[in-house]
């Protein structure tokens, strides 16, 4: 049996940081209550002329390096994002270009903060079926381009990164699982209400913004995500106790603990950025990923259990051995 492996990761994040106690001067808000709230301290802000791309780019080429691969070896691009450079070209033709490179497939998936389970999904099933032999799995976001300052309610949730993961064929056991659920029921709790077909005349102005209803996000991410996780293992044979890691989309401390709980899992098992990088959508799982392993915790063997949860709803887990 052949499975994708993770061969190597990268993260990249914009320079400026945008901490709670600058929000206060934005706001009516306090570093007390967004910590409380959300777990958040701290974000990455891109610079307005840093784009999606610009980010992928640089969290592709640590992912390449750290592979110990040559970038003509990539015969597939896979990208999740929210926030695309332009209407076309897809943005991963962009990060190809700019990764000097060409002639593989590049495309992008918009599943909001799933993209990336989605995009890592969909790249598994090019490996897995011998279509790719090394493929290229990027998240990246420039959440903060789409908020209005002066919502108190979102402008302290979301920071922008990327972060990129190498797939190569393998007999040793990779990725396991993967599971994708979408409900479109919910598309007005969670939304960006412009784009190309629909109210392109305010598309990239101040008059439209992302809007959420938070707590009503809040109860079906929590429910959604507890059930996903617990039917991935259940559907593979594999008790909770065996879990050695949880990579989770970061949008809420509170969201991640109930999963956490609801898995039995302690929380010194669970990599978590959320309070350095906010809710970075698509982003948020590789750059995790990409943390825990870079600092010793995600070791060669274990098993690993990332999930997400976003806008549509979207939402999807991925178990593998790393
Ligand atoms: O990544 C994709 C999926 N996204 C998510 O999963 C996000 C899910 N939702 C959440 O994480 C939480 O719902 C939020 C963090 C967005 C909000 O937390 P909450 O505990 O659900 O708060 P709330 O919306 O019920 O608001 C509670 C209070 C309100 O005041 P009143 O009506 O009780 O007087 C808000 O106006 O907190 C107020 N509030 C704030 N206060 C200070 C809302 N935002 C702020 C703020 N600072 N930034």
């Amino acid at each position: 049996m052949i499975y994708s492996r993770i061969e190597g990761s990268g993260r990249h994040l914009p320079e400026k940081i945008l901490t709670n106690h600058d929000l206060e001067k934005l706001v009516d808000t306090s570093d007390e209550w967004i910590k409380t709230r959300t777990g958040v301290e701290r974000r990455h802000i891109a610079s307005k002329d840093q784009a999606t791309s610009d980010l992928g780019i640089e969290a592709a080429k640590k992912a390449i390096i750290d592979a110990n691969i040559s970038k003509e070896d990539i015969d597939l691009i896979v990208l999740g994002t929210t926030t695309p450079d332009y209407v076309f070209p897809n943005t991963a033709t962009l990060i190809q270009e700019g990764l000097g490179i060409h002639g593989c497939p590049a495309f992008s998936l918009e599943a909001a903060c799933s993209g990336f389970v989605y995009a890592l999904s969909t790249a598994d099933k090019f490996v897995r079926s011998g279509s790719s032999k090394c493929a290229l799995v990027i998240g990246a976001e420039v959440m903060t381009k789409l908020i209005d300052w002066e919502d108190r309610s979102t402008c302290v949730l979301f920071g922008d990164g990327a972060g990129a993961l190498i797939l190569k064929p393998s007999e040793e056991q990779g990725i396991i699982d993967c599971k994708l659920g979408a409900d479109g029921k919910y598309k007005d709790l969670l939304w960006y209400p412009a784009g190309v077909s629909k109210n392109f005349d305010k598309l990239g102005g101040n008059l439209t913004n992302l809007e959420m209803s938070g707590n009503d996000v809040f109860k079906v991410a929590v429910k959604t995500l507890g059930n996903v996780a617990e039917d991935t293992l259940n559907q593979n044979n594999i008790n909770k106790d065996e879990l050695d890691w949880l990579v989770p989309h970061q949008a809420n401390l509170r969201i991640i603990q109930a999963t956490a709980k609801r898995l039995e899992l302690p929380m010194n098992k669970v990599i978590l950025t959320v309070h350095d990088h906010g809710n970075t959508s698509s982003a948020s799982i590789p750059m995790a990923f990409d943390v825990g392993v870079k600092d010793g915790r995600i070791q060669r063997g274990q098993l690993i259990l990332m999930e997400a949860f976003g806008g549509g709803f979207t939402w999807g887990s991925v178990l593998m051995r790393y």
